[in-house]
């Protein structure tokens, strides 16, 4: 019998999850369905027990479930340390995961950038940066957030900290951290449609040994990654991190080899950008 997958969220109506895995599917033959339901706040508990009773295989959850999921679900460490569920998967009771950190994690392995050990400078405190920061610091980076309201900053490099240390500041400095910085990640609207001229950091302030990681991705080459380009710079594009987090949840419903490439072409076809 065809296995139902989807996607809980609300609104829901603009997510291009059922674009991604299911074009996954059809190119591995495989007999699984994806879809999109929106599920509110009040109903998620339900959603979720009635999935599971269907015999859907899991699903993703979007805005705004992720964190609520926390106390429904049964989820692992670093979903835990970041305070969100986003991938559900229900073969042994129900095992909550977040692959937003691992789509970085993906996007940045996928271009050979090392993480162990690496100078991460993460512009950025919201939910993103939060992902992302941790799922790094758990495989050895040393991360510096830095951000514009600086409280922010500070908090969540304290609690990063449990993890490994890390540093918080202001966005006052920025030239002095790139310069010490291995990889930058921007997980800030800055640069994002309609403000495209916008961006975090100059050419001037980067140098060639950085790796520059936008996780914007309308457009697709934000001001930040055409500044990066001009101090030569190696770049990665944002929807690296919304392709590999799809992946390693196909990975872990179905136990195989997300087929990467198809997933991103979907995703950029249904993004038309
Ligand atoms: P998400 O959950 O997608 O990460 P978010 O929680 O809204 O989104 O976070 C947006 C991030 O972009 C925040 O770090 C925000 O900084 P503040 O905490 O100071 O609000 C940052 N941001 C948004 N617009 C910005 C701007 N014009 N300049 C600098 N940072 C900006």
């Amino acid at each position: 019998m065809r296995t139902i997958y989807g996607v809980f969220g609300d609104p829901i109506a603009h997510s291009l999850s059922p674009e991604i895995h299911n074009a996954a599917f059809s190119k591995l033959g495989m007999d699984c369905t994806y879809h999109a339901f929106r599920v509110c706040k009040d109903k998620l508990k339900e959603a979720l027990y009635g999935a599971k009773a269907m015999g859907f295989g899991g699903v993703n959850l979007t805005v705004p479930l992720k964190q609520q999921a926390l106390e429904i679900v049964d989820a692992d460490p670093i979903a835990k340390a970041i305070g969100a569920v986003n991938t559900v998967d229900f073969k042994e009771g129900m095992k909550g995961y977040n692959t937003d950190g691992l789509g970085a994690k993906c996007a940045l392995e996928d271009k050979g950038v090392r993480i162990n050990g690496s100078r991460v400078l993460i512009i950025g405190a919201g939910g993103a940066a939060r992902a992302i920061a941790f799922q790094l610091a758990t495989d050895g980076a040393d991360i510096t957030v830095a951000n514009r309201t600086e409280q922010k900053a500070f908090s969540l490099a304290l609690e990063l900290s449990r993890v490994r240390p890390a540093k918080g500041c202001g966005l006052k400095d920025l030239e002095e951290l790139i310069v010490s910085s291995d990889i930058l990640v921007n997980c800030t609207t800055m640069g994002m449609y309609p403000d495209k001229g916008k961006t975090t950091a100059f050419s001037e302030q980067m140098h060639s040994d950085l790796t520059v990681f936008d996780i914007v991705y309308n457009p697709l080459e934000t001001m930040l990654l055409k500044e990066a380009k001009k101090a030569g710079a190696k770049t990665i594009t944002g929807e690296m991190m919304l392709v590999y987090q799809g992946a390693e949840a196909f990975r872990i419903w179905t136990g195989t080899k997300p087929p990467v490439d198809i997933m991103r072409k979907a995703l950029l076809e249904g993004l038309n950008i």
